[in-house]
C-alpha cells in the first residue's frame, strides 16, 4: 500500500503550500550531527507509467524506494520525455454495484504482487478502455468493513468510492467473513446555543426530539456535537458549524447556524476562528452595481478586494437584486433598488421609539421637532412624484422626489421633519438634527454635496432610521448609506 501513502504525502504537500502556514525554522533546534545520521540508500528512478484509460494525462514516476510522483506532461517533457509503459491493471466490481474499480499493482523491483492502488473509474474513463465489465469479486481491496455499535449486528462495507452497503450473508461469506470494526455513531445531541435535543442516526441524518419523547426514552445523556465557531472578516455574524457524529466518521460540516447575540451568549461566548468561507456561502455581484458581496442564506455583505482574495478569489455570479434588497441586514431603497408596490403598512415601531427619544431630548435643548411626512404608500408616492413633476418639470423632479416604488418613505423607516427647505438645514433645529440624529439611529440620508452618489439634492429634513451603530459609523466616516452598502443609485 505504499503508493497510497505516497499519494497522500503529495496531496498534503500541496495543501501546505497553499495554506498560510507557520514559518519553518531553517535548522531544527537540535540538529542531529552529520556523523550520527545513517547513510540512506541511493534512490533511483524505476520507471515511468501511464494508466490504460486515456483521459488521465498524468505520468507516474516510480522511484526504486516505491515513492510515486505524478508528473504533468510538461514536467515529463522537461525530464527529456523518458519511455512510458502502461500500468498492469485488473478490473473488478462487487455483486451489489455497477461501479468498476481498477486494481493497480505498482511494478517494482522486489516482485511484490499486492494491490497498491484502487481507482474508482468514471464512465468517461471506462469508455476510453472499451467499457470492461470487471470481474465480480467478493472483496475489493481498501474496502472497510464495520458494524454500528448502536444497531443490530449487520455488517456494512464501505467501498473505495465511499459507498456504504449492508452485506447479505452470501456477500459476507464472499468477502472472506471479515469481522468488521465496531463503530459508534449517532445518539442524542444538543448544540451549545440551543435548547433543542436532536436524535442523530448513525448515517448522520437527524431530527428534533420532543420533550415527551425524550422522557419516554428514559432521559438519556445528551452530548454536545463537535462544533466550530467561525466568523468571517467582513461581518460580525458568528456561525456555529456542526458536524453530527456519524460512523464511519465523516468530518464534513452538516449544519450551519448563524447565531443571534442571545444564542452566542447562551453558548458561553465561545472563541471563534476566522474563516474565509462558510459552508453554503457564495459570492455574488448585483446586476445594479460593481461591488462583490458575500452571500449566506440571502444575507449580503459587501467585501473588500483583499477579503475576496483571501477567500480564494471565488467567481462572483451576477444576480438580480431581490426586491426588497437587504444588505448587512439593512433594507436599501434607492434609484437602483425599488420595493414591491404592496410593500409597507405604516411607520415601523423601531423608528417611532427612536423618534420619541430624540424629540424629547431635542426639547430639553430648546429645539422643537415634528414629523411632516412619514409613511407613504406606493399610491401616495405616485401623487407626490406627479406633483413635483408639475411643479419643477421632470428633470428637476427626479433630483427631489423618488418615483413610486423607489421612495424610502414606503419602508416605514424614513421621516421628513419640520420643513422641506434646504435653508432649514442652517437653522438651530436643522443643525441640532445634523449633529445628534445618529445617537438615536437616524441618518441625514441625502447629505449636502453627495447628489452624484445618492441621486438626490441635499435634504436636511429627510431622516432614515438604520440603528445607532450604523448611523454613528456613517456620521464618523462621512459615507452615504449607498457607499456603506456598496450600491449605486441610478434608474
Ligand atoms: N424626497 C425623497 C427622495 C423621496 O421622495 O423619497
Ligand atoms: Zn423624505
Amino acid at each position: 500500500m505504499r503508493w497510497i501513502a505516497a499519494l497522500g504525502a503529495v496531496v498534503l504537500g500541496a495543501t501546505l503550500i497553499q495554506a498560510p502556514g507557520p514559518a519553518f525554522a531553517e535548522t531544527p533546534a537540535s540538529a542531529p550531527s552529520a556523523s550520527a545520521a545513517p547513510t540512506p540508500p541511493a534512490v533511483t528512478v524505476y520507471g515511468h507509467y501511464r494508466t490504460p484509460w486515456k483521459n488521465d494525462l498524468r505520468i507516474y514516476r516510480v522511484l526504486s524506494d516505491d515513492t510515486v510522483i505524478p508528473l504533468s506532461r510538461e514536467q515529463w517533457k522537461a525530464a527529456g520525455s523518458p519511455g512510458v509503459d502502461v500500468l498492469p491493471v485488473t478490473y473488478a466490481r462487487t455483486s451489489w454495484s455497477t461501479q468498476v474499480y481498477a486494481l493497480i499493482t505498482w511494478p517494482n523491483s522486489d516482485g511484490d504482487r499486492a494491490v497498491d492502488k484502487v481507482a474508482t473509474l468514471t464512465s468517461a474513463s471506462l469508455k476510453t478502455i472499451g467499457s470492461p465489465r470487471g470481474r465480480t469479486v467478493g472483496h475489493v481491496p481498501t474496502t472497510r468493513y464495520f458494524r454500528y455499535q448502536s444497531g443490530p449486528q449487520d455488517l456494512y462495507a464501505r467501498t473505495p468510492d465511499g459507498a456504504t452497503h449492508k452485506l447479505t450473508t452470501a456477500e459476507r461469506r464472499a468477502a472472506g467473513s471479515p469481522r468488521g470494526s465496531s463503530v459508534v455513531g449517532g445518539g442524542w445531541y444538543r448544540a451549545a446555543w440551543s435548547p433543542v435535543v436532536r436524535f442523530v442516526r448513525p448515517d448522520g441524518s437527524h431530527r428534533t426530539v420532543t420533550a415527551a419523547e425524550y422522557r419516554r426514552a428514559g432521559r438519556p445523556h445528551v452530548a454536545r456535537p463537535p462544533t466550530v465557531f467561525a466568523k468571517t472578516a467582513w461581518s460580525p455574524v458568528v456561525y456555529g458549524l456542526v458536524t453530527w457524529p456519524t460512523s464511519p466518521s465523516d468530518r464534513s460540516v452538516d449544519t450551519v447556524a448563524a447565531l443571534t447575540k442571545a444564542e452566542f451568549d447562551r453558548a458561553g461566548r465561545p472563541r471563534t476562528t476566522l474563516r474565509h468561507r462558510i459552508p453554503g456561502d457564495s459570492f455574488v455581484r448585483l446586476s445594479t452595481g460593481p461591488t462583490v458581496f458575500h452571500r449566506m442564506r440571502g444575507v449580503l455583505t459587501p467585501v473588500t478586494k483583499s477579503q475576496w482574495r483571501a477567500a480564494g478569489s471565488p467567481k462572483a455570479r451576477v444576480v438580480a437584486p431581490a426586491k426588497p434588497t437587504y444588505i448587512r441586514g439593512i433594507l436599501v431603497v434607492n434609484k437602483s433598488h425599488p420595493l414591491p408596490s404592496s410593500f409597507g403598512n405604516g411607520l415601523r415601531p423601531e423608528l417611532t421609539k427612536a423618534w420619541s427619544a430624540m424629540r424629547a431630548d431635542a426639547r430639553k435643548d430648546g429645539v422643537s421637532l415634528s414629523i411632516i411626512s412619514g409613511f407613504r404608500s406606493y399610491a401616495s408616492q405616485q401623487s407626490v412624484f406627479a406633483g413635483k413633476v408639475r411643479q419643477h418639470g421632470r428633470k428637476d423632479a427626479e433630483r427631489r422626489s423618488a418615483r413610486p416604488g423607489y421612495s424610502e418613505h414606503q419602508t416605514g423607516l424614513a421621516i421628513d421633519v419640520n420643513s422641506i427647505s434646504q435653508s432649514w438645514g442652517n437653522t438651530r433645529a436643522g443643525k441640532w438634527v445634523a449633529a445628534n440624529a445618529h445617537r438615536y439611529g437616524f441618518i441625514v440620508r441625502y447629505p449636502r454635496g453627495k447628489e452624484s452618489i445618492t441621486g438626490y439634492r441635499w435634504e436636511p429634513w429627510h431622516l432614515r432610521y438604520v440603528g445607532a451603530p450604523t448611523a454613528t459609523h456613517l456620521k464618523k466616516t462621512g459615507l452615504t448609506l449607498d457607499q456603506y452598502l456598496g450600491v449605486t443609485s441610478r434608474y
